[in-house]
């Protein structure tokens, strides 16, 4: 089974899904993706083939923002239909550079459409070239943190993509590494990769980067993090010096911003707001608790918005599997996600979400960065992160395109050094909605605070409340 991520039915050719034998390609290998769907072909698809290729391929004439922007119109004639009719800030600023071959750093904050800023001027370029890939080489190449965000960015591509002979295809951990070197054989236009998968794939000798010109790293600034950056070292080294790089984040803390620097080549930054600000409407507030009274706070404030779709931020995976274990006997419908997960787990809960099945996902910071769930409207900070511009992403599921959100951190006595940290680096405080402010961040408030502004805070008085027993459940979501 390939990973390669469906796309809208371009040529008018059957997809296949599931464990279904599917029928190739014209000689070419099946495309078929995981999960236990029926395969979607039918015969009178076939018989129109020829008309719709033909009408699909021609290129539109038509004028938007977007081609006005330079983006190809075989592209931008898909974008209305995704609810994208004008540029964002971040589009708008980044576009017409990439267009012309520059390098870029653009930064903005979460939910903004980063995604399409990079990936729209990356299309029109591919499509201007026009040349197919040579076998086992990728025309551009997205590196991003996660497998998901993998996943989403390819769905996205290829949604902008629809109808053009541009092909991506997905190679990430957790899937089988054979089936991503037989696919890799033909090459592909687009590889969207965690660079871990990459380098197995490059080791291999399945994957040739002499012939990228295009280098995108999503979510830069944790590319560039310790965890990541022996990879990229490696992976950078590997492609040609004359290709153009986009990096992209919502935060970029001033280190990794000279190490940015190093990757690029007379870039244009683009910064749409002082970065790792949180999102605009974000209704952010921190309230203080005691490490065991945070379930039972935690299932008083999911109790109030049942309906609605809320991810929960722990920081270890035993602790976000304990925590909705205990959720679930509450009687909330709630999945995990982290790194102890199967990928056939993590896909499921995700999709789960997404579809609404599940209110309440539990998640590491797995789940942090660039995942784009339009619904989720509330964020829960379980524990606080111990990276702060972290606070930053994980905030940012919500409130996505200009809609609103609710984000809650629950902050216990041994965290203050986190949220200090945090509104720090936010340059801005949370604003205190419920307990008792410890007297440690009531000195560090009345100073100012972090940000240096007067702080908000009921400090007078505060005292720490002495530890309670593990969590109940609050009588309003007592089940029997
Ligand atoms: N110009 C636009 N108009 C309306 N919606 C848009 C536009 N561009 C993107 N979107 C939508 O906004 C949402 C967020 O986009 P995207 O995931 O690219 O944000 P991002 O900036 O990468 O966020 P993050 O920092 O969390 O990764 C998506 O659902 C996308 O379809
Ligand atoms: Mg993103």
């Amino acid at each position: 089974m390939t990973n390669e991520t469906p796309r809208p039915n371009r040529s008018g050719k059957p997809r296949f899904q599931g464990d279904h034998k599917p029928r190739g390609e014209q000689g070419a290998k099946p495309q078929f993706r995981g999960g236990n769907a029926k395969p979607t072909t039918n015969h009178r698809r076939h018989r129109e083939e020829p008309e719709e290729k033909f009408i699909r391929r021609a290129i539109p004439d038509i004028d938007t923002p977007f081609t006005r922007m330079g983006i190809d119109a075989r592209v931008a004639v898909n974008l209305p239909p995704m609810g994208i009719e004008a540029p964002s800030p971040i589009q708008e600023k980044s576009i017409p550079g990439i267009v012309a071959g520059r390098d870029l750093l653009g930064l903005a904050q979460t939910g903004t459409g980063k995604t399409a800023a990079f990936g729209l001027p990356m299309l029109t370029r591919l499509l201007n070239i026009g040349r197919k890939p040579e076998p086992k080489t990728c025309r551009a190449l997205i590196l991003a943190p996660t497998r998901e965000l993998a996943t989403q960015i390819a769905e996205n591509i290829d949604a902008y993509a629809a109808g053009t002979a541009i092909r991506q295809f997905r190679v990430v951990g957790g899937a089988s590494i054979n089936v991503q070197t037989m696919r890799m054989e033909r090459g592909v236009d687009v590889l969207i990769a965690t660079p871990g998968r990459l380098i197995d794939l490059i080791e291999r000798g399945a994957v040739d980067l002499s012939q990228t010109k295009y280098l995108v790293l999503d979510e830069a600034d944790q590319m560039l993090d310790i965890g990541f950056i022996h990879a990229l070292r490696r992976i950078a080294k590997m492609l040609p010096r004359d290709r153009q790089t986009l990096l992209f984040s919502a935060t970029m803390p001033k280190l990794m911003e000279e190490l940015a620097e190093s990757y690029l080549s007379d870039p244009l930054k683009v910064a749409v707001n002082p970065p790792g600000q949180a999102a605009a409407k974000i209704d952010q507030g921190v309230h203080f608790v005691t490490q065991g009274d945070k379930a039972t706070l935690l299932a008083e404030y999911l109790g109030k918005h049942r309906d609605e779709l809320a991810i929960v931020f722990g920081r270890t995976k035993h602790g976000c599997e304990k925590l909705s274990k205990l959720l679930e006997k509450w009687g909330f419908k709630v999945a995990s996600i982290h790194g102890n997960k199967s990928q056939g787990q993590r896909e499921r809960a995700l999709s789960g979400f997404r579809a609404g099945e599940t209110k309440v996902l539990v998640a590491t910071d797995v789940a942090a960065r660039g995942i784009d769930i339009p619904e989720v409207a509330h964020i829960y900070n379980y524990d606080l992160p111990n990276v702060p511009e972290n606070y930053v992403h994980r905030i940012g599921r919500t409130a996505r395109a200009g809609r609103d959100g609710r984000a809650i951190a629950f902050c216990a006595p041994a965290e203050i050094g986190e949220l200090r940290a945090i509104e720090k680096a936010m340059k801005s405080q949370i604003p205190v909605v419920g307990g008792e402010v410890p007297f440690e961040a009531s000195k560090i408030r009345e100073r100012g605070g972090p940000a240096g502004r007067p702080g908000n805070n009921n400090a007078q008085g505060a005292r720490k409340r002495p530890a309670r027993r593990p969590s109940r459940a609050p009588k309003s979501v007592q089940r029997d």
